[in-house]
């Protein structure tokens, strides 16, 4: 969560509009304050703060106030310590105004730190725990120590993941330190120079990157100095580190809207290709993963959000096509696991940024136990690939809508190939993916969304809304859930046919709208049969399934994909919910209270 953008580069270079560009492309990080801090050629500083999304700045008026310059450092926000406020808005000061602060996660021992800096006279203007890091910074530079090794001192004292960057306004000095949170150092040509929270701050400009890896830092010296390139130092012991440029061969994906209103609806429309995409792998790469899947005693396959229900769709996945019994765990609750793990114990990771603190956590706890971790990953350089010992890419491209969509089909298609290449059948997995990339690209067209958008006028009204599946849709009745609570802001539950009758039943009413994924497998007669139960009680029914039914109101075709009725199935649910969004006034691309990239616990 929070983005970070930083430009440190020499002469008549424009600082700000840079860091707004950059920002702009962080905004699915956090979108609910914004800042930015410059230094112009004549050292003025200026900062401008401002509540709501950075997407909405004009280039023109952010240059009106913040002038041009060679230094510039900014921050988007997802609110954690303090409420959303110009005030609690990224750079923090310490109390000279000279140093500006910019601080992606938490201090878990904030109070702790806080309160010998009060007691020390030290006035805090706002709520933020970064701010204490500023005032930090602010005595240690007052001992006479640099910015860098100031830098450093905090850090170390800093608990819980997170990463900051601190410029010295009056040297145009950075200091940048990683402490589980991403930090990447981007070089561009003639001595310019970007930090940022995700490659995508900087990657129009260049595509030479640093990793500033955990528990290391980074220091820039300031603008007027004759070598521009950073030094890297551990923070524990304040030992230089080596470091390399990589050229990162990731583009990124399109990350404009190309000609759609909405990211939402332009992710879910890119499914044309990405399914294909996604299992377009070195065959030696997957028969490899497969080998690990078959060998390992005890296979964790773990992720977070969707991805955690992709995760439990896995599950069933690998049982059903390769009758291999692997754990699915939600990231946050992984620990609880960690008796049955050995060094014979595979963990998949499953995420589409690879930055999410849970399964970062999670992993960790794999490691620390000896377990080897396979992620299968969207982000290039992303932390969670980096921290694995081997990685597959999901290839969707750029995801920038906070609902996941097109990861999402990208992860179950994976899934299903490796779940096919474990039961020795690569070939016959490639061929039934390579069959429903064509289908949904067919399924994708504009009658088909035409009748779902009937659908969401029907329900746009709806309080509650109930999805259920059995087998291996029961883990995507759930992910439908997800996806209309986070865009349409409708009360919605999946759960698992069976369970009907143990309890949501009693809330099922004249018209309640209850989704039913009937998938042509062996739970199809007994889906049908809850559906059934929710229409006797008059219940709305609306069926996702490749055959039509009395027992439905309302059909949503899908194809006859076998094992990759996950994949066809979650797609219409992912379009009802883009509409019933908009029907209701709603930004499908932010949905409030949530970021893409959670990167806090
Ligand atoms: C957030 C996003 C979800 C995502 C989850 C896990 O909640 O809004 O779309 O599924 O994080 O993210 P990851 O990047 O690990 O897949």
């Amino acid at each position: 969560m929070c983005g970070i953008v930083v430009y440190s580069g020499r002469g008549r270079d424009d600082a700000p509009a840079l860091v707004l560009e950059g920002l702009k492309k962080l905004e699915y990080r956090g979108y609910d304050s914004w800042g930015i801090t410059s230094v112009d050629r004549k050292g003025r500083v200026s900062t401008l703060k401002r509540v709501g999304k950075i997407g909405g700045a004009d280039p023109r008026s952010v240059r009106k106030l913040l002038g041009s310059g060679s230094v510039a450092v900014g921050h988007t926000r997802w609110a954690t310590h303090g409420g959303i406020s110009e005030r609690n808005a990224h750079p923090q000061f310490d109390c000279a105004g000279r140093i500006a602060v910019v601080h992606n996660g938490i201090i878990e021992n904030y109070q702790e730190l806080k309160a010998p800096l009060v007691a020390r006279g030290h006035r805090f203007t706002s709520e933020t725990d970064t701010e204490l890091i500023t005032h930090y910074i602010e005595e240690y530079m007052g001992k006479g120590l640099s910015l860098q090794e100031a830098a450093r001192l905090v850090a170390r004292r800093l608990k819980g993941r997170s990463a900051f960057v601190a410029v010295d306004t009056r040297s145009c000095r950075i200091a940048a330190a990683r402490l589980g949170a991403p930090l990447i150092v981007g070089v561009g040509d003639k001595g310019r120079l970007f930090i940022s929270s995700d490659v995508s701050g900087f990657l129009d400009h260049t595509k030479r990157v640093m990793y500033i890896d955990d528990n290391e830092m980074a220091a820039l010296s300031g603008s007027g100095d004759r070598s521009r390139m950073p030094s890297f130092f551990e923070i524990g012991s304040g030992k230089r580190v080596r470091k390399r440029i990589i050229t990162v061969g990731w583009k990124g994906g399109t990350e404009s809207k190309s000609g759609y209103e909405h990211f939402l609806i332009k992710e879910i429309m890119e499914q044309k290709r990405t399914i294909a995409q996604a299992i377009n792998q070195d065959d030696w790469r997957i028969r490899q993963a497969a080998g690990r899947i078959r060998n390992a005693f005890g296979v964790f396959i773990v992720g977070a959000g969707t991805a955690g229900r992709v995760c439990a769709a896995g599950e069933y996945l690998f049982s059903d096509i390769a009758r291999k019994h692997v754990n699915s765990a939600v990231a946050s609750e992984f620990a609880s696991y960690r008796h049955y793990l050995t060094r014979k114990t595979l963990m998949i990771a499953v995420s589409q940024s690879g930055e999410t603190v849970d399964l970062l956590d999670a992993i960790d706890v794999a490691k620390s136990k000896g377990a080897r971790v396979l992620s299968l990953v969207n982000v290039f350089g992303s932390t969670l690939m980096r921290a694995s010992d081997d990685y597959l890419m999901l290839n969707a491209g750029a995801e920038k809508a906070v609902a996941s969509t097109k990861a999402t089909t990208a992860q179950l298609s994976l899934l299903t190939l490796l779940a096919y290449a474990t039961a020795g059948r690569l070939k016959d997995g490639k061929r039934l993916l390579l069959d429903t990339a064509a289908q949904v690209n067919d399924m994708l067209n504009p009658r088909y969304e035409d009748r779902i958008k009937r659908l969401a006028r029907k329900l746009k009204g709806q309080k509650d809304i109930f999805v259920i599946g059995r087998g291996v849709n029961y883990p995507m009745a759930e992910e439908a859930a997800i996806k209309l609570q986070e865009t349409s802001y409708i009360h919605a539950h999946g759960f698992a046919g069976g369970e009907l009758k143990h309890g949501p039943l009693a809330l099922v009413r004249k018209g309640s709208a209850c989704i039913v994924m009937a998938a042509n497998d062996d739970s199809k007669r007994e889906i049908m049969g809850n559906a059934m139960e929710v229409r006797a009680r008059g219940g709305y029914v609306i069926g996702v399934a490749p055959e039509n039914s009395d027992v439905f109101d309302y059909w949503l075709k899908v194809p006859d994909a076998g094992s990759a009725s996950p994949i066809v199935n979650i797609i219409p649910v992912q379009i009802l919910a883009y509409h019933l969004a908009l029907l209701r006034g709603i930004n499908p691309d932010y949905p409030r209270n949530l970021a893409k990239s959670v990167t806090v616990k």
